[in-house]
Formats: C-alpha cells, structure tokens, sequence
C-alpha cells in the first residue's frame, strides 16, 4: 500500500486542478469497480455492489484536491505573487519548494519584514528562477502545489499531501478489499474540498445517497505544548467524527459504527475537531437531509507541506470502512 500511498501523494492537484490526480486513481480502482463516471465538477465516481433488501445506496467520500497558491502577479523582475488555494499557514512557506502543473517548479522567498513580526501571505513570492517578466514560464491565473517528496519513517509516514490522499488511498483499498456488500457503494472521490466542499455538494446530489461517510484526515493533540485540546493521538486508531465546525454527524450513525469497531475488534478514537470541516457535510445537507458520519485518519501537522500519519491507523481505517460497507446499516 506505501507505493499507492506514494504515487498518490506526490501527484500535484490543487483544488479545481484535479486531473493528474483523478487519473492515478482511475487507474488504481479500474480492475475492482462496477462502474467508474466524473460528474462536471471533476468527481471521481465508482460504483460497486448493487443494493439488497437489506441494503442502501451508500456514498464514501474523500477529497482528491490539496492546498496550493495560484499565481496573482508577475513582476518586471520575474518574481511571482499569489494567492492561496485553501487554507495555507504562511509560516509553513518561506523555503519551499513547489511544482506547478506543467512541471515548472520555483522556491519561496519572502519579502524583509520587522523583528518578531509573522509573514503574511502578501509578504511571500514564488522565485521560478526568471531574471524578467518576458522569461517567466508562468503567468496570472497558473497553480501549483507545495513540492516535498514522500518520506518513510516506517512506523509513520510524512507528505505534503496526506490530507487528504490518504483517504483516498484508505478509500482504494476499502473498494478493492470488499467482497460482500449488501449496498450499491458509490466511493466519491470529490474535488475542491479545500476552497468548500463544492466537489462533494455536487457528487452527494448525483449520488442521492441514503447514508454516507466522509473520509478525511483530523488533527492531533499529541505534540508538545502548542497542540489543540484535542482527544485524538496517532496511532490509537482511526477516529469516529462526533462533530467538526462543518457539521455534527448522525448520533445514531456514531454509535453504529462504535459498535461495528468494537465487534470487529478494531481499535478507534472518538473526534471532535473544533476547526476544520469535510464532505460529510456537504452529504448531510444534500437535498432533503442524509444521515452522515466521518472516519477521520489522525494525522500532525496538517496543512503544512509535512504531514503525517501511523500507518497501523490507516490500515485499521481501511479495515473499519470494510467493516462498515459489508453490513446492513442499522440507525437505532
Ligand atoms: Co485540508
Ligand atoms: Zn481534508
């Protein structure tokens, strides 16, 4: 699974810019879906299994688009302004890499500012290695992502855009391991859920699900001193959302899948992540109402260009999303 999770990560796609990265994974579900489609907003859609009596037609999302800049102005001397493409941490800017989509790549510098002051974002440029505004390779309007390579530190794994490929590659794997599903499972694989959840409010009502589950990664309260509050730590399992700022999952929902974790012995945490949305909202609030859940891979760092999870909790997330699309789904 490390090279799918490699090849994944390292794919640029910021949101809106999806299509290299919708391509690795059409190609990794080819062989396992029932039927693969892209709606108009760039959504991967895969279906599989057909829906029993005792079966719903389910929707699991994960958002295949990563932060990223898009370039805003060009000056006489070559060097880039931008803007951010979902929500970037200046701080994690200066001295970074990145790769735009036609392969160009630059580095980040910033402007000088006070002593003690924090850089803004309009302090930064992106320097593509161009001595004028005529021999820069890129102009207004063009994206790229951060550029880091994946990093194996065995036990966890570090990428730039593990928030949120692993979810896809939890979700790959999930579509690929299931054999018995008394569901018709639609795996969404949604764009543009870093600038609002558009590429999943569009899936949710094609798909007109009767229940769905976001898959996406949270924060930690691991790390020393400055961590959030936060009940969640790497490696104690995947997280059942309770509630993100974007939405409260379905408590009948939570308790179903507490219940489906602790039958099949699989370890989990609860979630409740006080800034920070996902799918599951825009698939709670579609049409006349669904009901919604998460499972969420804890992961550090998120939104900076070296993100990381354990990869005990991503194997048990894919075991938990099997778990959970194998049985008749029961709202007490
Ligand atoms: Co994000
Ligand atoms: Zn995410």
């Amino acid at each position: 699974m490390k090279s799918l999770i490699q090849k994944l990560v390292e794919t640029p796609g910021p949101s809106g810019f999806e299509y290299a990265i919708r391509d690795v994974i059409r190609e990794a579900i080819a062989d396992a879906a029932d039927e693969i489609r892209v709606d108009a907003l760039g959504s991967l859609i895969a279906r599989v299994g057909t829906k029993t009596d005792e079966g719903m037609r389910v929707m699991v999302s994960a958002h295949i688009d990563e932060i990223g800049l898009m370039v805003t102005h060009v000056d006489a001397n070559g060097f880039v302004r931008f803007t951010n493409i979902g929500g970037i941490n200046p701080l994690t800017c200066y001295g970074g890499r990145v790769l735009f989509m036609d392969g160009t790549q630059g580095v980040i510098g910033m402007d000088v500012i006070g002593p003690g002051k924090m850089p803004k974002l309009s302090d930064l440029f992106i320097d593509v290695g161009a001595t004028s505004k005529d021999d820069c390779p890129v102009k207004v309007g063009d994206v790229c992502g951060f550029e880091r390579p994946f990093l194996d530190l065995g036990k966890r794994m570090v990428a730039k855009s593990m928030d949120d490929r692993i979810a896809a590659a939890v979700a790959i794997e999930a579509l690929r391991r299931l054999e018995h599903t008394p569901h018709e499972v639609h795996f969404v694989f949604s764009t543009q859920e870093e600038v609002g959840l558009r590429g999943a409010t569009t899936a949710a009502y094609g798909v007109d699900p009767e229940v769905g589950f976001a898959v996406d990664v949270t924060r930690s309260g691991d790390t020393p001193r400055f961590s959030p509050k936060m009940a969640t730590a790497l490696g104690d399992g995947p997280a059942i959302k309770v509630r993100d700022s974007s939405f409260i999952a379905d408590p009948r929902l939570v308790d179903w899948m507490i219940k489906a974790a602790q039958a099949a012995d699989i370890p989990y945490q609860l979630e409740v992540l006080e800034a920070g949305g996902t799918d599951g909202r825009a698939i709670q609030l579609t049409r006349s109402g669904v009901p919604a859940g998460c499972v969420s891979i804890v992961c550090r760092y998120v939104h900076s260009p070296s993100e990381m999870v354990d990869s005990d909790d991503v194997e048990n997330a894919v075991k938990l999303l099997v778990k959970l699309l194998s049985e008749p789904i029961i709202l007490g």
